[in-house]
C-alpha cells in the first residue's frame, strides 16, 4: 500500500533529497518549509506524489493547516521526519536570550508541536524520525560555538528516548539520528570552506531509506550517522 510521510525542511539540503527519494518510491510526502518556490518545484516534478505546503513550523496555525490537508484527503501519515533546523553559531557568551529560543522554537518546539498535533493523525506502525546531530549526542566532541545548536538537538534526541516510552501502546515508533558533517547550505554558512565527507544528496537517501525501513529494526535509538568525530 502506497505509504505518506511529512517531511520538514524539504526546501533545502537533506530534507529536499529526502523527499525527493521518497516520491521515487511511490509515496506520497507533504514537504513543509518557508520557501515556496523550492517546495513548488519539488511538487511540480512529482504532482502525483508531493504536496508543498510553505509553512513557518514555529507557528502553530501551521499544523492546523497539515491537519486540514490531511482531514480533506482522509489521510493519515506513516511517518514524520523533523528535519527543519536552525543553526546559530556563535559564542556561549555572545549568544542573547532572543538566540536561545530561536533555537528551541525550531529544532525542539516546533517538532513537540508538530508530534503532539498529528498523534492522531498517524497509522499504526508509523515512524516519527528526529533529525539530531552529532553535537546533540552525547560524548561526541563538540565543535566551540554550537552550545545552543548542541543543546537544542540534544533535547531533541533525548525527546526521542521519552516520546518511545509514552506511546508503546500505540505501535508508534521514534528514532533519531545524529549526524555529522554534511555538505549542504547549513554548513557551507556556519563553516565557510569546510569539506564534509557526504553530499546531501547521500545522506537524503540514508534519511529516506531509514524512515521507510529502520523502525523494522529500531525503536527508542539515537543513533550516530558520522564517519569521525568530531563531525
Ligand atoms: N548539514 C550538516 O552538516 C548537518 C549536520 C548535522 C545535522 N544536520 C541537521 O540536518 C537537518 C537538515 O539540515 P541541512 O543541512 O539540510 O540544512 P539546510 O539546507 O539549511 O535546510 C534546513 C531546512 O530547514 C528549513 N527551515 C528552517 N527554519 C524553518 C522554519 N521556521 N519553518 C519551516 N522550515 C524551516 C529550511 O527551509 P526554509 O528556510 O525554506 O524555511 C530548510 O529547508 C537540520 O535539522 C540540521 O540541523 C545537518
Amino acid at each position: 500500500m502506497q505509504k505518506h510521510y511529512l517531511v520538514t525542511g524539504a526546501s533545502s539540503g537533506i530534507g529536499y533529497k529526502t523527499s525527493e527519494i521518497l516520491a521515487q518510491n511511490n509515496s506520497r510526502v507533504i514537504v513543509i518549509a518557508r520557501t515556496e518556490s523550492a517546495l513548488k518545484e519539488l511538487e511540480s516534478s512529482f504532482p502525483d506524489q508531493i504536496k508543498a505546503l510553505a509553512l513557518d513550523i514555529t507557528d502553530e496555525k501551521s499544523v492546523d493547516e497539515i491537519i486540514h490537508y490531511l482531514t480533506d484527503e482522509g489521510r493519515k501519515l506513516d511517518g514524520i521526519v523533523h528535519n527543519a533546523g536552525l543553526l546559530i553559531a556563535k559564542p556561549f557568551k555572545e549568544l542573547t536570550q532572543q538566540d536561545w529560543q530561536r533555537q528551541l522554537d525550531v529544532n525542539l518546539l516546533a517538532p513537540v508541536l508538530i508530534t503532539r498535533k498529528l498523534l492522531d493523525h498517524l497509522n499504526k506502525n508509523a515512524h516519527i524520525l528526529n533529525i539530531s546531530s552529532m553535537g546533540g549526542y552525547m560524548g561526541s566532541s563538540k565543535f566551540p560555538g554550537l552550545s545552543a545548536y548542541s543543546a537544542s538537538k540534544g533535547a531533541l534526541s533525548i525527546l526521542t528516548e521519552c516520546l518511545t516510552a509514552e506511546l508503546s501502546d500505540s505501535d508508534i515508533k521514534c528514532n533519531c539520528l545524529c549526524l555529522g558533517a554534511v555538505q549542504t547550505e547549513m554548513l557551507e554558512t556556519a563553516f565557510p570552506g569546510m569539506q564534509a565527507p557526504v553530499s546531501a544528496d547521500e545522506m537524503g537517501g540514508y534519511v529516506a531509506d531509514f524512515l521507510m525501513n529502520g523502525h523494522k529494526f529500531y525503536n527508542g535509538k539515537i543513533l550516530p550517522v558520522a564517519l569521525a568525530d568530531p563531525s
